[in-house]
């Protein structure tokens, strides 16, 4: 789907345990202005449902699993992240939900921008109607 990609990171293993990082505008193609953390999600809850108007997303589960579905206006995709090798990052109009989070989930996201509630479309046929929009004045 354009505007969402999968993008593996390299950990770094030893005796130890393990360390993994994810450097701005390097492994993570935008400036990071903002990091925030969704855990202690109770159980059979949902999260998200919306879209953005102009921010770009790097979302990494660094403890646990969740199903992170994304929607271009036409299409639905949903991708498992169970590990913070596997990030995922959110470009452009796309909705985004989050689903079937394990109870110990810490899925951190990696923003482009500062919180700014009018940036939200959370009304999903306003998001359909917008995506039309933006299609047809592209053509
Ligand atoms: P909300 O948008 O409901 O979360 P989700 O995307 O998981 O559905 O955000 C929950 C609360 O947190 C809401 O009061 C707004 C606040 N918030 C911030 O203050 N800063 C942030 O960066 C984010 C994402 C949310």
């Amino acid at each position: 789907m354009n505007n969402v990609t999968l993008i593996k990171s390299p950990s770094f293993g030893d005796e130890r345990g393990t360390l993994i990082a994810f450097e701005s505008a390097i492994d993570i193609p935008f400036e990071v202005k903002r990091v925030y953390c969704i855990y202690h999600t109770e159980a059979g809850v949902s999260r998200g449902f919306h879209a953005h108007r102009n921010l770009k997303q790097f979302i990494v589960c660094v403890s646990g699993n969740c199903r992170f579905r994304v929607h271009d206006g036409k299409h639905a995709e949903d991708y498992a992240l169970n590990s913070p090798e596997k990030g995922l990052l959110v470009e452009g109009l796309i909705w985004r939900e989050m689903h079937d989070f394990s109870s110990d989930c810490v899925l951190m996201v990696l923003a482009s921008e500062h919180y700014d509630e009018q940036d939200y479309i959370r009304d999903f046929k306003q998001f359909i109607s917008i995506t039309r929009e933006e299609k047809s004045s592209a053509t």
